[in-house]
């Protein structure tokens, strides 16, 4: 049964300090009141509509992105011009992979990308937390299917621009079979993959939360691949659950995985949705964020790369994470309630936090004591 938000919320966490990262922009003071008018899904279809402008974006680049050599993060094989990556689920179908790319985020995540086109689970399915800078999500997997992202990959991968950043797909299915089909079809067209087996909104995906079957599933995954791959896990919030799921980390270490992303939503009562539940989103999740990052780094050891997702806005959030051992982070819900110069925004700050501190790179900022 899914935990109550309203029980077990932090509020002393709910504090808006994403407001301490910048001033607050345009976006914060004039389109996000806007946005918030309508439903959420009218809203992102809005964003969407956007971000298909590709010209736009491109025009919009030059004050958006942002790049400082002491931003770069080698991991995982992979070359990252800044650690502050887009989480999976905002361009589901990579669509618009490239505008996002323009925003100053260092990689993204497309998808979840599933073999065949579904719909998803009735509406609505999808609301919004504003006091607490969170999203409560039961979407399930709404997805045109991988041959959709197949050809919008392939459009992508002819902009030669968007070479300097890693494009990541992450990709999931109900059985073992349709996660083989996903991940041969996309895993050409990316830089690296990510499995997702953590859902909460997705009935048929636990399963693969089961140690044999997620063994099962990495080793038809090792077979095939020739890139870097990663597994998103879910959050736990319990002692079983801590054992479970670091048992998963503990198999993926020994199968040779490259990486882990901690973690997808957190499962609570939604009495809102059709659904009656769905998975937690934002402010809410990054006090456990940084606690799992910590657990999960103690168990991959050194070798394996991390990445945080779970409430990142600021670049405080962005230091608290390296600190407990990411090398990368993963953010959603800080676009949405930021907008599109939360990249931007957080690699100023940490490039800030580097020259007060005197530090030369990231790795140096993230092992300095905490003044
Ligand atoms: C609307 C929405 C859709 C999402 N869809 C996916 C998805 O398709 N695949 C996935 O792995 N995670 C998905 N997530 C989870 C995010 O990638 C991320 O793990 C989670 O939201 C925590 O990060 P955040 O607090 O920065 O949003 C979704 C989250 C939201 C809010």
């Amino acid at each position: 049964m899914p935990r109550s938000i309203f029980l077990d919320a932090p509020l002393d966490n709910v504090h808006n300090p994403w407001k301490n990262d910048a001033r607050m922009g345009a976006y914060e003071t004039l389109l996000r009141p806007l946005l918030f008018l309508l439903p959420p899904e009218r809203a992102q279809a809005a964003a969407e509509w956007l971000f298909k402008r590709s010209w736009l974006w491109r025009a919009a680049s030059p004050l958006l992105d942002y790049h400082d050599p002491r931003l770069h993060v080698r991991t995982a094989g992979l070359e990252f011009p800044s650690p502050v990556g887009l989480a999976a689920g905002y361009d589901k179908s990579c669509e618009f992979l490239d505008a996002l790319l323009a925003l100053g985020f260092g990689y993204v995540v497309g998808g979840t990308v599933v073999p065949q086109p579904r719909a998803g689970n009735p509406s609505p399915r999808l609301m919004r937390l504003p006091g607490q800078g969170s999203l409560i999500n039961a979407l399930g997997f709404p997805s045109k299917g991988m041959e959709a992202a197949q050809k919008n990959l392939e459009l992508l991968r002819r902009k030669a621009r968007l070479r300097s950043k890693p494009i990541l797909v992450s990709v999931a299915g109900l059985s073992l079979e349709e996660f083989q089909a996903c991940h041969a079809t996309l895993e050409p067209l990316a830089d690296a993959t990510e499995l997702n087996i953590s859902s909460p909104n997705t009935q048929g995906l636990r399963v693969f939360q089961e140690p044999e079957t997620f063994k099962r599933l990495l080793e038809r995954i090792n077979a095939q691949r020739t890139k870097p791959l990663f597994v998103k896990i879910p959050p736990y919030a319990d002692e079983p659950g801590r054992e479970k799921i670091l048992g998963l980390v503990r198999i993926a270490r020994e199968m040779g995985i490259d990486g882990i992303t901690a973690a997808n939503t957190r499962l609570v009562a939604a009495p809102q949705l059709a659904m009656g539940q769905g998975g937690l989103s934002g402010r809410m999740l990054l006090e456990d964020t940084v606690r799992i990052v910590a657990e999960v780094r103690g168990e991959a050891g050194a070798a394996m790369s991390v990445n945080a997702c779970g409430g990142i806005f600021t670049s405080q959030d962005v230091l608290r994470a390296l600190r407990a051992g990411a090398n990368t982070v993963q953010l959603l819900t800080g676009l949405i309630y930021r907008g599109p110069g939360v990249a931007r925004s957080i690699n100023k700050g940490l490039v800030r936090m580097m020259e007060r501190r005197g530090c030369a790179s990231l790795a140096e900022l993230a092992h300095r004591p905490v003044p």
